[in-house]
């Protein structure tokens, strides 16, 4: 088993998944302007303590996706997060983009950015114990869009960026993220995304990606937000399991859905659902969630160090909860 494999599978075992705790700085600010929290260094540090020091994570976290000021940052004890989670049998993890760029010629789409200098970078941040990378391309749904150029260039983009990380020994997560947003239906979800998959495994192929050693991140197939018609969790999971089974290449150790905006709830019915559809799939079929295992503890916390506890507490529960939801035990 190559190491990237060894790595790949242990992100996506049994009852756990992945924390993306990557927020970016205007990101986790919108977080805590929320719970009315200034977006200070401080501030940020102090509740990734809480996450990443809440006792036992490692029974359902995996590995946990860090932000670049993150991964230099150090706990209360005088430790660096990157040892604090190793302690807790955690992987460290690391974005590696660069946030978005406007696309030339179509004005309401984005490209990701973030190759320049990442040749540079993933040695270093491998020596700072990350075990694995993040790169998201974020495709959007509306009228005239997603164009076929935007979807080519991000899949281009995360090849190439997945293809440096294994060069790095860095194991790559995949993630083309078709959002949510906007009133389109469940079909035109599944349709979209179906392409963007498709284009995305193309391109890893091309450039020589080996596909045992990297995570896919998708979206699940859902309704839109203002969507008027809300498919069912049932329904999210078997369409969900039929797209990536017309997609995904059987050598993917494993698939790790982002939550990207539906509620710490519906996230976990619809994982659960996934996974009772999960017989005969060749991947495990997981969690790399951001809002839905943190949106309870924040909102217990609100910013007083006097709820650390009880923060913990409420991400443990959530994350109880996510991890019998991956193995469809809800
Ligand atoms: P959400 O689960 O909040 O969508 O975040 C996951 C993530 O890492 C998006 O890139």
């Amino acid at each position: 088993m190559s190491e990237l494999n060894k790595i790949a599978k242990q992100m996506v075992a049994e009852k756990k998944g992945i924390l993306a705790a990557d927020e970016s700085t205007p990101t986790i600010g919108k977080r805590l302007a929320k719970i009315n929290i200034e977006n200070t260094e401080d501030n940020r540090k102090a509740y990734r303590e809480l996450l990443f020091t809440a006792p036992n994570i490692g029974e359902y976290i995996s590995g946990v996706i860090l932000y670049d000021e993150t991964i230099r940052q150090r706990a209360s004890d005088g430790h660096t997060f990157v040892t604090v989670l190793e302690k807790q049998g955690v992987l460290p993890g690391i974005k590696v983009d660069e946030g978005t760029e406007a696309v030339a010629d179509s004005p309401d789409e984005v490209v990701t950015k973030g190759l320049e200098g990442l040749l540079e970078r993933l040695p270093e941040y491998a020596n700072m114990g990350a075990k694995f990378c993040k790169w998201r391309a974020l495709i959007k749904i509306g009228a005239g869009i997603p164009t076929d150029k935007c979807i080519q260039i991000n899949a281009e983009r995360l090849a190439k960026y997945a293809k440096l990380c294994q060069q790095n020994n860095l194991a790559p997560i995949v993630e083309p993220e078709v959002l949510m947003d906007g009133d389109h239906t469940i079909e035109k979800c599944f349709e979209v995304t179906k392409k963007v998959l498709l284009t995305v495994f193309v391109e890893l192929k091309k450039v020589g990606v080996a596909f045992d050693g990297m995570i896919l991140k998708p979206n699940m197939i859902i309704s839109g937000s203002e969507c008027a018609k809300q498919a069912s969790a049932k329904e999210v999971a078997e369409m969900t399991v039929k797209c990536l089974r017309e997609t995904v290449p059987a050598e993917v150790p494993g698939i790790a859905f982002l939550s990207g905006g539906q509620s710490e709830e519906f996230a976990c019915e619809t994982l659960n659902e996934i996974n009772k559809l999960s017989a005969g799939c060749p991947w495990q079929l997981s969690f790399s969630y951001g809002r839905a295992l943190q949106a309870s503890a924040l909102k217990a916390w609100g910013g007083k160090s006097e709820n650390v506890k009880v923060g913990q507490e409420a991400f443990l529960k959530q994350a109880k909860l996510v991890s019998l939801a991956r193995d469809g035990k809800l």
